[in-house]
């Protein structure tokens, strides 16, 4: 995959009213996108999967959804005001800003790219007899790349956990790491920069009081810990699941939806007693990566990274990565917070955030395991997986289909009468009438059928169904499927019952079962 193909869903995603830059007539605002009627859709699907894949397949976890504003406290309480921090660093000849630790993450990724390179060109060269373990273990070009790798981690994980701001940018010099823009490698000093966006609550002529939109959803949930226990007469492990907005001040915000300032994400904090958190861990480990999975793109497509720092709660950590066209980048991260961010509110607020445990007959802060997932990133994973150019055989014309999960994508189905006349479109009316109660369906009978059929393909419809002469002889039309463009015959009275066989939701988390 390449870059290329990223600015071709951009452009995609602009045609095809997935997402438009914010303000575009004001010529945008920098990292801010709006979502357009597909895109809503699309993004509404991907909550809808989530929510019901976290709340509704599991009878211990309830969803809420707190105020994006919260008390000052509880960003001092979390860590965020001293330590949400990035490490920056600008060029000095191009005056472009980048997060230091994005450009060694970046070099490091090339020499692991140069190591797979050395594993192609062996694999060309020795045919069947070629062996990669062995390859990798002696190849003098690997094994200099891998000791390379090898060092820059631990420079780059020690300085990172000793917060040595000099130490990241020596790593950024001694291994020629030049500006992506103009190729220079004269850098600034490593300065820290806080996320957290801030405002004042009140009017002016009040004390101003500063608060932030909030960086994260988590401490929405936390500050519910009680409130959610109690009234729900929750037992531990539970979980509480939210999806909401986020805003960080990202410096250096690119690639699209994939590092907004304002975006989405969907957490979940799962509560248990001290001592069982690796178990969860566990599992919500295996089970976050199945439900990637379960989208149907290929597996080799996600992978597991596992922290290089931990953050100052977190006790074990590690990311979904996905295949993006600019490589493989985190879409999601599990983590371990231990019992740092309730006993953090405890010390702050005065309450005591623990809960009685009728087994242990002990009361105890208990500890969290998070699951969390970027709304948007997904979106784009979704969308650069489904993004597909294909020859059509039968025409040798070309077409660009969204392959996207038919219990995700913005519209079901299409109703089409084939022509504009001989009673057509009537009987599509009432179809579509029919249809309209339980999927969400297109009417379109302008241009021919098959630059209709080229339409619904760029936004992932399904299937399409065309209402033609024979309709009204039999009461049957054609469904046409998106990906195989085959069609068949059906009967009107099936239809319902066949597509909901085939978009529903419940089909989907059949396979998280
Ligand atoms: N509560 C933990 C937390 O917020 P995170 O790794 O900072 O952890 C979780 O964020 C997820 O949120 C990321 O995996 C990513 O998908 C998404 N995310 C974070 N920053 C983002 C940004 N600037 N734009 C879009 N998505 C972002």
């Amino acid at each position: 995959m390449s870059d290329d193909l990223l600015k071709k869903i951009i452009a995609h995603s602009k045609e095809y009213g997935f997402i438009f830059p914010s303000s575009e007539i004001y010529d945008g605002l920098g990292a801010v996108y709006d979502y357009g009627q597909n895109g809503a859709e699309l993004k509404n699907n991907i909550k809808e999967y989530w929510w019901r894949s976290m709340v509704q397949l599991h009878s211990n976890i309830v969803g809420i959804d707190a105020a994006i504003f919260m008390h000052p406290k509880v960003w001092e309480a979390s860590g965020h005001v001293s330590a949400f921090n990035d490490p920056l660093i600008d060029n000095k000849d191009s005056k472009k800003r980048y997060r230091a630790d994005v450009l060694i993450e970046e070099f490091r990724a090339k020499l692991e790219e140069k190591i797979q390179k050395e594993v192609e060109k062996g694999k060309k060269k020795f045919g069947d007899a070629f062996n990669e373990v062995q390859f990798l273990e002696t190849n003098p070009n690997v094994i200099r790349t891998k000791t390379k790798i090898d060092e820059l981690n631990k420079r780059f994980i020690n300085a990172l956990n000793n917060n040595d701001l000099e130490e990241l940018r020596q790593i950024i010099i001694d291994n020629e790491i030049a500006c992506p823009e103009s190729g220079s490698k004269n850098w600034t000093e490593v300065r820290q920069f806080n996320l957290m966006f801030s405002t004042k609550l009140g009017s002016l002529s009040e004390v101003a009081n500063t608060i932030y939109l909030r960086p994260e959803t988590a401490q929405g949930i936390f500050v519910n810990f009680l409130n959610v226990m109690k009234s729900g007469r929750m037992k531990i492990p539970f979980g509480i699941a939210q999806i909401g907005k986020a805003f960080r001040n990202e410096i250096v915000a690119r690639q699209f939806i994939f590092r907004m300032r304002e975006f989405e994400q969907m957490e979940m904090q799962f509560f248990v007693r001290p001592g069982d958190e690796m178990k969860w861990f566990n599992y919500w480990k295996e089970f976050r990566i199945k439900w990637h999975k379960n989208l149907g793109f290929g597996d080799e497509k996600y992978r597991f990274h596992e922290h290089d720092k931990l953050a100052h709660y977190a006790n074990a950590a590690f990311d979904i990565e996905f295949d993006f066209p600019m490589g493989f980048k985190e879409v999601e991260g599990i983590h371990s917070r231990t019992d740092f961010d309730l006993s953090q509110h405890q010390e702050f607020s005065g309450k005591k955030m623990q809960y009685f445990d009728p087994d242990l007959n002990e009361s105890y802060v208990p500890y969290v395991v998070e699951t969390s997932i970027g709304l948007d990133r997904t979106f784009l994973t979704i969308l650069c997986a489904a993004y597909k150019e294909e020859i059509v055989e039968s025409t040798g014309e070309e077409r660009v289909v969204l392959a996207i999960p038919p219990a995700l994508a913005p519209v079901k189905i299409a109703v089409l009468p084939l022509v504009k006349k001989d009673g057509l479109p009537e009987i599509a009316d009432k179809i579509f009438d029919k249809l309209k109660l339980h999927f969400n369906v297109i009417y379109e009978e302008k241009d021919s059928i098959g630059k209709r059929y080229r339409r619904q393909d760029a936004i992932g419809t399904p299937y399409c169904i065309t209402i033609d002469h024979q309709t009204k002889e039999d009461n049957t039309v054609t469904l046409r499927h998106r990906d195989t463009m085959e069609q068949e015959r059906i009967s009107i009275d099936e239809l319902i019952k066949v597509a909901d066989e085939k978009v529903s939701m419940a089909k989907l988390l059949e396979g998280l079962l």
